[in-house]
């Protein structure tokens, strides 16, 4: 039977146990396999998010890059299913550089951000033959001029740049507005003064342009605005410098749903605000239409991936709620106390029975705002069994931490009524593994 609450994977269902499945694998046996808290991730539905952003993009241009932003989630196994699906990779560190390298991913298809990426974080990614370094800062462009010109390369580069756009999203993920630590600020000539020093620069390649607005975007209204405000840029400095922007990188951010009401634009009306607009923008201003690249990281990897948590501990404070304590909590998933995100849950032996209780789901954190959610309704939940939370495959794993000594989760793959662990748990000694003894 399939089963379907909004952010679930695409191929949970019910099987004949009463119990949580996906892509045909029992969630309650998985829990019992590789342990808890686990991130399950349909390994099909994100390639089919690969294809349906090339789709929606294919369909109206030829000339498009759809960038996966590995901050999201990023290890060797999703690294390589990002390559194979044909797609290219964002790294924003020196690690997470490192991490796409040992997937043999090809490295001219992978971008470099940072704003303050290290000498040691541009050589590496310079000497790897990164193909495009996002420069942030006049600071950077100095320094990777110099590294390009040490290591006889000449490095294609994008500039960021600072739209002054305010996407409606946590202030904490906004990033395109006039005060913000990344990119190059219109106000003052400080974006044009970099393009100048970008194309004088003997080691760099100014190819284009980029810009982020932010992260959980819902709106599609402001992309179509930087896109106006960033091809308006580019006119002005074709005509005092003859740049020519031959790619322009929107950035990522598109939302999903983390709960059922939440309704999140797809991939394809992405696709036809972006592609339209630079269209429409660029012909206003009389220039060539570029290549148009996108950097979604969230809405390839959030809905596919669900947390189960094993309940250990269920406390009624009379008159005041109930709290479910999990075996997980805020150091594999910061989001709700970061940004006050929420979350569903279900219990994973009764998926679909009706509530009969209002609770918060508590992290086993010694913090006590190491709350997972802080009213969900739950179907009697008990010791023992397994909870799930839907919607955690972005931003889970990689922002998680071994706070109060928790050793990360495993996390697998299922697919065709298979699992395969593509990280495995932590142990106790790695926890210590880099540890030195005193004498
Ligand atoms: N490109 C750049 C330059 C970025 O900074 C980001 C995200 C992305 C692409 C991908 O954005 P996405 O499509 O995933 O929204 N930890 C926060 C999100 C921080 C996003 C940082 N930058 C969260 O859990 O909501």
């Amino acid at each position: 039977m399939s089963f379907s609450i909004p952010p679930l994977p695409r191929s949970s269902g019910i099987n004949s146990s009463g119990n949580l499945e996906v892509a045909g694998c029992d969630v309650v046996e998985l829990a019992k396999e590789f342990g808890t808290p686990l991130f399950i991730y349909d390994e099909e539905q994100i390639r089919e998010s690969c294809r349906e952003y090339r789709r929606a993009f294919a369909t109206r241009t030829d000339h498009f890059d759809i960038v996966y932003a590995s901050k999201a989630f990023s290890c060797i196994a999703l690294c390589q299913l990002i390559g194979q699906e044909g797609l290219s990779l964002d790294v924003a560190s020196g690690g997470e550089l490192h991490t796409a390298l040992k997937a043999w991913f090809p490295p001219e298809n992978i971008y470099l951000h940072g704003n303050a990426n290290s000498y040691e974080e541009l050589e590496r990614a310079v000497r790897n033959e990164v193909g495009r370094i996002v420069i942030d800062s006049v600071d950077e462009l100095a320094a990777l001029d110099r590294i390009a010109g040490e290591q006889g390369r000449r490095q294609r580069v994008l500039l960021r740049i600072t739209p002054g756009i305010e996407a409606h999203t946590h202030d904490f993920i906004q990033t395109g507005k006039l005060d913000s630590k990344f990119g190059f600020c219109l106000a003052d000539g400080v974006a044009e003064e970099a393009v100048a020093a970008a194309m004088a620069a003997d080691n760099l390649e100014l190819e284009g342009l980029h810009s982020h607005i932010g992260s959980q975007i819902f709106s599609l209204e402001p992309f179509a605005r930087t896109i106006a405000v960033m091809a308006s840029f580019a006119a002005q400095c074709n005509k005092q410098y003859g740049f020519e922007c031959r790619l322009l990188d929107v950035g990522g951010g598109l939302g999903v749903a983390y709960t059922g009401s939440d309704e999140p634009a797809g991939a394809d009306e992405l696709a036809k605000t972006i592609v339209n607009s630079v269209r429409d923008e660029f012909g206003r201003a009389g220039l060539p239409v570029p290549r148009i690249a996108v950097e979604p990281g969230r809405s390839i990897v959030a809905n596919a991936g669900i947390t189960a948590y094993t309940i250990e501990a269920v406390k009624t404070i009379p008159g005041v709620k109930t709290y479910v304590a999990v075996s997980g909590g805020m150091s594999d998933n910061l989001r709700p106390m970061l940004y006050g995100a929420q979350y569903e849950a279900l219990i994973a032996s009764r998926p679909k029975a009706e509530p009969t209780m209002t609770a918060a789901v508590a992290g086993k954190h010694c913090e006590s705002g190491d709350i997972i959610i802080r009213e969900t309704g739950l179907a009697d939940p008990r010791p023992g069994e397994i909870l799930v939370t839907p919607s955690t495959g972005a931003y889970g794993y990689s922002m998680a931490s071994n706070y109060n000594g928790q050793r990360r989760p495993a996390v697998i793959f299922v697919k065709e009524k298979q699992a395969r662990v593509i990280i495995r748990r932590e142990s106790y000694e790695d926890l210590v593994h880099l540890h030195e003894r005193l004498e």
